[in-house]
């Protein structure tokens, strides 16, 4: 039985995900429970989650859907054993930016290689049937997600098109609908620093520490 807790970030690419996870860093770092606290990411983290990241982002990978999703599920196994079990067994409390959920929306109702329930179970196992306590989900309408892209780089799965995204969406959506309780769903569209209000009075109430 694991003392910590596990809070997780979602939410289709360009989301706002990112800038909400580094104001949430900022504010754990000035804070007295700076310790308490652990983010990582889900591709990556652990070493050959880091390897395996840069496979499944690069532009000149060119990996077939079903050993694409093997591959996440894969970086997620090194990130789960390795990583956030004996982070939250220590008692932490672990902010992970993605996580299975991600498997289920990405690969599942937008690539839609295999019925969604295998894909749930897959993920859950590369889970380690470890769930988040929290799940923030960032929901910005893809067309203004494309249109808020500044930088001009876009990585192998932001390469993909809005059909895409849309099925992304729609995949946490359902999601989101299917757990209530542990869904957070966020209108994307507000100010970072509103967004960032709504979130941090949650995990505040989720973890008992007044950030
Ligand atoms: P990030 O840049 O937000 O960390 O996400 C990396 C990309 O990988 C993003 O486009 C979402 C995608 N992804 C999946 O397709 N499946 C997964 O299981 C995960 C965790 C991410």
């Amino acid at each position: 039985m694991n003392k910590g807790i596990f809070i997780s970030f979602e939410g289709g690419d360009s989301c706002g995900k990112s800038t909400q996870i580094n104001m949430l860093k900022n504010c754990v770092e000035a804070s007295k429970y700076r310790d308490r606290f652990l983010f990582v990411r889900d591709p990556g983290q652990s070493p050959i989650g880091e390897d395996i990241r840069k496979i499944l982002l690069s532009l000149d990978s060119q990996p077939h859907p079903l050993t694409e999703l093997f591959l996440y599920l894969a970086s997620r196994s090194e990130l789960v054993n390795k990583i956030i079990i004996p982070a939250l067994d220590q008692g932490k409390i672990v902010v992970c930016d993605r996580f299975y959920h991600s498997t289920i929306a990405y690969q599942g109702f937008a690539r839609d290689i295999l019925p969604i329930d295998q894909v749930e179970q897959l993920a859950n196992l590369s889970a380690c049937h470890i769930q988040p306590l929290k799940i923030f989900y960032l929901r910005l309408d893809p067309q203004i997600a494309l249109q808020r892209k500044q930088d001009t780089h876009f990585d192998r799965m932001e390469k993909e098109g809005i059909q895409f995204r849309e099925k992304v969406q729609n995949g946490y959506d359902y999601l989101a609908k299917k757990e209530p309780q542990r869904f957070v769903v966020i209108d994307a569209t507000k100010s970072p620093e509103e967004i960032f209000d709504k979130i941090k009075a949650e995990i505040s109430k989720t973890t008992g520490f007044d950030l």
